[in-house]
């Protein structure tokens, strides 16, 4: 493909994540984006298509059993000019590294957050993610239909809780039973709501666009316009001017508000979104960083997901591609193991259903088959010369079980189930300095009866856990030996190595890893750490 094609395909490119505390309206909003795009036809969709994914993974009863999805998934759709590839985050129970993993491959993350119940702790989490990386984030401040905190008090709470500047892009008239429509401060308009669920995206309410059309007074009556038009002067003159860039480094959030379920305000958001947020751009790797217009083929692996199809036992893992193009039956690099692989089928997620794919450009998601020689962080390429992308790693575990093996003699195939699925990064797995046991950590509970589930129906392994005590985890290091050393000595009841043989500190708590912290200034606690 000749080098401007490319470049204008990757300019269209919006790859990003919803992030949300459960409940906010992730599921809901997810659908309505799709309804614009129209990838779906039908509201109810998402869930319904949620549903029937589970009869394909019998593999995981919890599942069934819990009506949530453990693992998460990519949509594509095309909106206007722009391919938009929604990655989802899985957030309920099944909360999990995934959840934060997913958030390596995107660009661009939009935070629903429910006025009624504010800032959420979950929200908070990804954020955090979203600060370490700079991901650009915009802001939908959903159920306005509902009663809740005043947009200021929203706002502030935004800025307070997660260090972002909020700058309003849409202002909501009323709300709950008051709720009359959102003023499309972007576009200088004003959308009256119209309720209705079912309603398409295009069809109902009004559009003013003068604050002083006397259609307003008639509509809204006198006091409602008037205090309409106060709001609007005042935050003219109070609120935080956009600035792109400022968006761009991640400063500053653009905030929206509306009604998902009323489709309402969600047009407004997604029309901005796609103007607003980033196309793929440069990406952190060793020995340089990489382009997406270059002409070469790159990408990393970001989720690897057992049994989609139970029958046939395969994986499939995640790439985000970085540069260039795809095409089916094309030769790459797998990197770490130095070999060249051809890629024959690889999997688009257009959303109406998982096809295979003519071509894909640096922004999109593909899917590759494996049996199990994909690890998470893997790069592939065309470019044989050594290339690895930064910046997938894995993330500290903040919950903790000791394994118990019912079968001693199953000891060897419980070894290999759970460097497999660490691997996978489905768990992590220590191993004490002292003793010859293994501690599971995980970011959310749900991964660890997965892992029991799935040692017992693809290894063969009956195990259960006991409480380790444990309640935080962080990887160490220490620019001199030395150094190392002394801290090894007065902490080895405490230290562990994990699957990869790296030297963590475990902790019995949070409280306990702060106190470490301030006594050993010379160590490094790392959060989280880059795969080898
Ligand atoms: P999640 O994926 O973030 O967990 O949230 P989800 O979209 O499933 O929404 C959680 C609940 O909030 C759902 O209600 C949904 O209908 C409701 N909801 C979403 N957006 C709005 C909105 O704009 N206004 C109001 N009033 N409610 C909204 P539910 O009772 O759990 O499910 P359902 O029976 O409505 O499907």
């Amino acid at each position: 493909m000749n080098s401007s094609k490319l470049a204008k395909k990757i300019a269209s490119r919006r790859t990003f994540g919803i992030i949300s505390h459960p409940d906010a309206g992730k599921t809901t909003l997810t659908e309505k984006l799709l309804l614009f795009g129209g990838a779906i036809q039908l509201a109810g969709s998402v869930k319904a298509r949620k549903a029937a994914s589970y009869a394909t993974s019998d593999w995981m009863a919890i599942e069934k059993e819990r009506g949530i999805s453990v693992t998460s998934s990519v949509m594509q759709f095309i909106y206007r000019d722009y391919t938009v590839n929604l990655l989802d985050t899985p957030g309920h129970q099944d909360f999990s590294e995934d959840t934060y993993r997913v958030l390596t491959a995107v660009d661009s993350a939009l935070m629903v957050i429910d006025h009624n119940k504010g800032v959420e702790l979950q929200t908070e989490k990804l954020m955090e993610v979203c600060r370490m990386r700079n991901t650009p984030v915009i802001t939908f401040v959903n159920k306005l239909d509902r009663e809740g905190l005043e947009p200021l008090e929203i706002l502030t709470q935004i800025e307070d809780k997660l260090q972002i500047e909020c700058v309003p892009l849409s202002w909501p008239v009323g709300m709950g039973k008051q709720f009359k429509g959102v003023y499309d401060l972007y576009r200088g308009q004003l959308h009256l709501f119209a309720p209705g669920r079912d309603r398409h995206p295009e069809e109902g309410g009004v559009l003013i666009k003068k604050p002083n059309d006397p259609l307003l007074d008639k509509l809204l009556g006198g006091p409602v316009a008037d205090k309409l038009r106060e709001d609007l002067e005042l935050l003219a003159g109070a609120a935080n001017p956009y600035e792109h860039q400022e968006f761009l480094r991640a400063a500053q959030t653009p905030v929206f508000f509306g009604s998902a379920i009323n489709n309402f305000g969600v047009k407004e958001l997604l029309d901005a979104f796609v103007e607003l947020a980033p196309p793929p751009g440069c990406r952190p790797a060793e020995p340089r960083p990489i382009c997406p217009e270059e002409e070469e083929f790159s990408g990393f692996i970001f989720k690897v997901q057992a049994n989609m199809n139970p029958a046939h036992r395969d994986r499939i893992a995640f790439l985000r591609i970085c540069s260039g193009s795809f095409s089916p039956g094309m030769k790459v690099w797998h990197q770490r193991l130095g070999k060249e692989v051809i890629m024959p089928n690889a999997t688009t997620f257009m959303a109406q259903d998982r096809s295979h794919i003519a071509a894909a450009f640096a922004g999109d998601i593909i899917g590759i088959y494996n049996h199990g020689t994909i690890k998470i962080g893997d790069t592939f390429s065309t470019a044989k010369s050594a290339i690895r992308f930064s910046g997938v790693p894995n993330f500290a575990p903040e919950h903790f079980r000791r394994v118990i093996l019912k079968n001693p003699i199953r000891a060897k195939h419980l070894a290999k189930g759970l460097r497999q699925l660490a691997e996978e990064g489905a768990i992590q797995v220590f191993r004490p300095l002292f003793g010859g046991e293994f501690i599971l950590g995980a970011v959310g509970v749900l991964q660890f009866e997965v892992t029991v589930a799935r040692l017992k129906a693809e290894y063969g392994v009956d195990a259960d856990y006991e409480p380790a005590p444990y309640g935080a985890a962080r990887w160490v290091s220490a620019d001199e030996g030395k150094v190392m050393s002394e801290f090894a000595a007065k902490n080895q009841a405490n230290l562990a190595l994990d699957s990869d043989e790296h030297l963590t500190f475990l902790s019995e708590s949070p409280w306990m890893l702060s106190r470490t912290m301030e006594l050993y200034p010379r160590i490094t606690f790392h959060k989280t750490r880059e795969h080898c």
